[in-house]
């Protein structure tokens, strides 16, 4: 049930590659929407390399262009244009078209629309709206893949297929519960052993038999854990029937699925395995709050899918050239943000960025969304320009194409407690904010330009020195033996409340968290106070304690009450009943430490922490040198490295234009 490693130790050496010499710089392109305007797809074939791009995502939302009535399909069109792209040097990502379908297909076969938690079945319309389980959906698919398979395979242009969409959504529809017993069986093969794992005799719930399971109960935890792990696996193998007849046309052209962020199904690092290439969308809030947390935000999601990739090229598959048009506002990106934007993807592993998109569209929902070229229908734009001059930086940077992103520092973040935790009634439900707590971790490291890899417990954690595990509420044997051995062979652990709290199943561990890994923190959580957010108890550095913390502000939202078994005290609460009980805790286990935050912590509190364990570990960062708003990240090792610094503010700083980003070797 955990996901696969994706063996983060071995980062050291250069990835693989597209084969392609320089960075992808792209667009999704829906020349389907212009078909009656060929002066329009007529000019797009010397702008886009005008515009500094070197390759387009075809076919993403393409089917009834292609597939116009069921098992007549229509080719021309796209054979022309792909030979036209050919011709002028601009490369093809070649998508299959899953994620929209035609209206004679939604029509004719019912179940291929997904069901809602609700019991509704989806509308004709729409998007990313199919049913991962339907044989019809899938042998439909299949029917059109294999034509695009047939017929692009060997396209000189292509260099890349890319699988649907944004696979994300979840389906309830019977075909799913089949499946879900099916899955539940081989899982327990009995329904005692479920019973049990689910702790159904809770308000009567115990099943007779595995066919009882015909809907989701909220009130079992347990069963909603499975659900989302069922719905992953249906997705993988769902990508991989996808995927068959492409592999089988020609298994040289690698395959990619684009990822999208804070996504809760699939567990993505489930289809790693499958893929050649990994890919995540990125649509930064960028001037909706703080800046520095959008950057460090984005920051998060590039380091752990780049973890994801481990040993396969990454590319940042979208991302707006200029504002999107979902956001309540979605303010224009500051001059130089763009450049800034893709260049962090850059530095953080990818090798290259690909925009939504190319072309604005004159109708459909997405007409005001953000493109290269917009409804001015000029290339004489601000925004063509920073694209231009992306593509400009691209070319210098050729020689980061596979280059490792070195780091010592692990943050743990996995699916299974994002899952429980949300699926749990907690004793406070108002902020249980699992990823934004892994987040604030990241940033307080990323602010001080410390590299990161984002990982889960089954990667190879012998490279790391430092190991962040904030709220990891799921803690069974196999990751509690994992970090152990890891952290009595020198590591240094971080734990935190809600780390520890429940087994595979959601089950509380007895004993009070971090449950089997109380040795190694050597502490017990007793109770766990939460904040409604007036007069939240102060915490203090504890005088002479093994490192000095100094002030950490106040808790926020959670406090733990813990009784040590050999861990000491480093800061401790200064208000409330448990004043003067431990905040902050550092134990010596083996030849690492652990330690423990009791307390939910502020933005300046964590960094403070950080600044002292890194050096306390002996973790420097890329450049100790900077001001606060401007941060370093290196790719490569030794002389082979390039190290960007990047200004997130609006002023100069360090030298660096506002919004500025300067690269140079070493
Ligand atoms: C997603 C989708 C795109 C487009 C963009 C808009 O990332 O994959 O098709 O809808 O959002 O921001
Ligand atoms: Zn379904």
């Amino acid at each position: 049930m955990s996901p696969s490693p994706s063996n983060a130790a071995t980062s050291l050496t250069n990835r693989p590659t597209l084969g392609i010499s320089s960075l992808i710089h792209g667009a999704d392109y829906n020349p389907e929407q212009w078909s009656d305007h060929p002066e329009i797809l007529a000019a797009d074939l010397s702008l886009i390399p005008q515009a500094g791009l070197n390759c387009v995502s075809l076919g993403i939302f393409s089917w009834s262009a292609l597939e116009p009535e069921e098992g007549r399909f229509s080719f021309r069109w796209l054979d022309t244009l792909m030979d036209n792209l050919h011709a002028r040097g601009t490369r093809v990502i070649m998508a299959t078209p899953s994620a929209g379908r035609p209206v004679w297909l939604s029509r004719r076969y019912e179940e291929v629309r997904c069901v809602g938690r609700d019991g509704k079945r989806s509308g004709i319309g729409g998007r990313l709206n199919l049913c991962p389980s339907s044989p019809v959906w899938r042998d439909k698919v299949s029917i059109i893949n294999r034509q695009l398979a047939t017929r692009y395979a060997y396209h000189p242009a292509v260099v890349l297929w890319h699988v649907s969409n944004e696979l994300s959504n979840e389906c309830f529809c019977n075909l799913c519960f089949v499946g879900f017993r099916r899955w539940l069986q081989s899982a327990y093969s009995t329904i005692d052993y479920l019973n049990k794992a689910w702790w159904n005799s809770f308000w009567s719930h115990s099943f007779t038999s595995f066919e009882d399971i015909v809907e989701l109960d909220g009130s079992i935890t347990g069963m909603n854990l499975d659900w989302k792990r069922f719905q992953s696996d249906v997705y993988v193998d769902y990508v991989r029937s996808e995927m068959a007849p492409l592999r089988l046309a020609n298994p040289n052209i690698p395959i990619t699925t684009n990822f999208v962020p804070s996504c809760r199904v699939p567990e993505q690092r489930r289809m790693v395995a499958e893929l050649d290439v990994v890919s995540w969308d990125a649509y930064p809030g960028w001037h909706t709050g703080d800046d520095l947390a959008c950057a460090a935000n984005n920051a998060f999601f590039a380091d752990l899918y780049r973890v994801m990739a481990h040993k396969k090229p990454l590319l940042q598959m979208e991302t707006t050239p200029s504002q999107v048009n979902w956001g309540t506002d979605s303010p224009l990106k500051r001059p130089g943000v763009h450049r800034l934007t893709a260049l962090q993807a850059i530095a953080h592993g990818a090798d290259g960025v690909s925009y939504f998109q190319w072309r604005a569209g004159r109708g459909g929902c997405e007409q005001f969304h953000g493109a290269v070229i917009d409804h001015t229908n000029t290339a004489d734009t601000r925004v063509v320009g920073e694209v231009t001059e992306v593509g400009r930086d691209f070319k210098a940077l050729g020689k980061v194409i596979g280059s490792p992103v070195v780091s010592s520092i692990g943050l743990v973040f996995e699916w299974d407690s994002l899952w429980a935790v949300e699926a749990a009634s907690l004793v406070g439900n108002r902020r249980k904010d699992y990823e934004p707590t892994c987040v604030a971790h990241h940033r307080a490291l990323w602010q001080q330009s410390h590299p990161i890899d984002v990982i889960c417990c089954d990667d190879d954690l012998s490279a790391y020195r430092l190991i962040i595990a904030p709220m990891l509420y799921i803690l069974d044997e196999s990751r509690a033996t994992r970090l152990r051995a890891w952290v009595a062979g020198g590591g240094t652990l971080v734990l935190s409340y809600f780390s520890g709290v429940v087994n595979e199943h959601g089950l509380a561990h007895l004993g009070g968290s971090p449950g089997p890994l109380r040795d190694v923190a050597g502490l017990w959580v007793e109770e766990i106070d939460a904040l409604p957010g007036t007069r939240p108890p102060r915490i203090l550095g504890q005088p002479n304690a093994v490192m000095d913390v100094g002030n950490l502000g106040t808790a926020i939202d959670y406090a733990a009450i813990v009784r040590l078994t050999g861990a000491e005290s480093v800061a401790s609460y200064v208000d409330e009943f448990y004043a003067g009980t431990p905040a902050l805790t550092c134990h010596r286990f083996g030849r690492g430490e652990c330690w423990f935050m009791a307390a939910r912590m502020g933005h300046g509190a964590l960094v403070t922490f950080y600044q002292a364990l890194t050096a306390r570990v002996g973790v420097s960062p890329v450049r100790a040198d900077l001001p606060v708003g401007v941060t370093a990240t290196r790719r490569g090792i030794g002389a082979e490295a390039t190290t960007f610094l990047m200004n997130w503010t609006p002023q100069p700083l360090h030298g660096l234009a506002p919004y500025g980003c300067s690269y140079e070797a070493g």
